[in-house]
């Protein structure tokens, strides 16, 4: 069965885009979409299996629609989707969860961190924690895709997708490819505040530079992250938080300047407040265009919706194809046309 897209990958309404984000994810889709039939979107339905507000919810899957055009996705060049808009998700991910033995969506890692997490809060955990990785699969397999860009944090739930492909090809009919994980080189980024851990919205606002920050405010993170005290280790190495910096320049398009520092390092001279200079220049020279678009696009929000209104409906008919396939190789009516 011929894959129907090259490449989908899906992320959480989970408020504004870090650098994290957007280095480690967005970027690489906005490449890909020139090079492959690409789907991509907002799991809504998936942030509703943490404790969440109704308003907070739909206005986030809102402003990640507009975040991810800013930074470059065109809904011209990919397929551009909501996922609760193309709600045959949810119908197949109830048929997986049906055929999926309970012990492998327990066993699964993020669902024990998060429930755990969510229990730390005080609140139960809901059954949709445990069904989130079979969502996920139905989410891949519903559109036929070859290739998954995720992070290395989704390797596990991408091995469910192909274990419940593999189930479902075995015992219904031969319908799904299995999908296979794309690692492209996402840098690391790190914390600014805490350059031994990853730049990570939990971890609180200082630890994460969003993409659409103020200049003044992604200088000010910059200026004041860990670095060390200036002295030259004798081995020559340099700390995390030289690395982040340097990271940082490497990924926005200054690899020469980002060079040239690691030779003045390794030469003995630590003065990091050029580069911290030099960072936040980059960081905002490469933002700039993006909270422009953000502006823009945000003014006419109207048009946003209609605009993922319609190729979510796109989707829905490539989805209903999917289901009838399904529905057929596992004695449901097919739906009355
Ligand atoms: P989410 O919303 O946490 O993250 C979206 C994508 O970004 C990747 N990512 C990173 N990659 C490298 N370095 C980082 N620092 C970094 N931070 C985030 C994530 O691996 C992910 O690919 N369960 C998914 C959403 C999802 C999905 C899908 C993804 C639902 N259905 C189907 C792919 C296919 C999640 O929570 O991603």
């Amino acid at each position: 069965m011929p894959a129907t897209f090259d490449v989908l990958s899906l992320i959480q309404p989970s408020g504004d885009l870090t650098l994290g984000n957007y280095f480690g994810a967005v970027a690489n889709w906005v490449r890909l979409q020139d090079e492959q039939r690409c789907l991509f979107g907002i799991v809504d339905y998936h942030a509703m299996t943490v404790p969440f507000q109704p308003s907070k919810l739909r206005q986030r899957t809102w402003d990640m629609a507009i975040d991810l055009q800013a930074c470059g996705l065109d809904p011209e060049r990919c397929l551009l989707i909501v996922q609760s808009l193309v709600p045959e998700h949810t119908e197949l991910a109830w048929i997986f969860a049906c055929i999926t033995p309970y012990s492998w969506a327990a066993k699964m890692t993020q669902f024990k961190d998060k429930s755990r997490q969510v229990e730390a809060q005080g609140a139960s955990y809901s059954a949709g924690l445990l069904l989130y990785p079979i969502l996920q699969a139905a989410d891949i397999l519903m559109y036929k895709a070859a290739h998954v860009p995720v992070g290395g944090d989704q390797d596990q739930h991408l091995e469910l997708a192909r274990d419940v492909a593999r189930v479902f090809n075995r015992e219904y009919a031969d319908i799904f490819p299995e999908p296979t994980p794309l690692h492209t080189e996402a840098p690391k980024i790190l914390s600014p505040a805490d350059p031994t851990r990853k730049m990570s919205k939990s971890l609180g606002s200082k630890h994460v530079i969003g993409v659409f920050d103020d200049p003044d405010v992604i200088r000010r993170k910059v200026k004041s992250a860990v670095t060390d005290t200036g002295d030259a280790p004798a081995d020559g190495a340099l700390s995390p938080g030289v690395e982040g910096l340097l990271t940082l320049l490497d990924v926005s398009g200054c690899a020469d300047e980002a060079q040239g520092f690691r030779e003045e390092y390794a030469r003995g001279n630590r003065r990091y407040a050029p580069l911290k200079e030099v960072v936040g220049d980059a960081l905002v020279a490469l933002t700039d265009p993006m909270r422009e678009r953000r502006a823009a696009l945000r003014a006419g929000r109207k048009a946003v919706k209609r605009q993922m209104g319609e190729s979510s409906a796109r989707a829905r008919e490539i989805a209903r194809a999917t289901l009838a396939e399904v529905r057929e190789a596992t004695g449901l009516p097919p739906l009355p046309q």
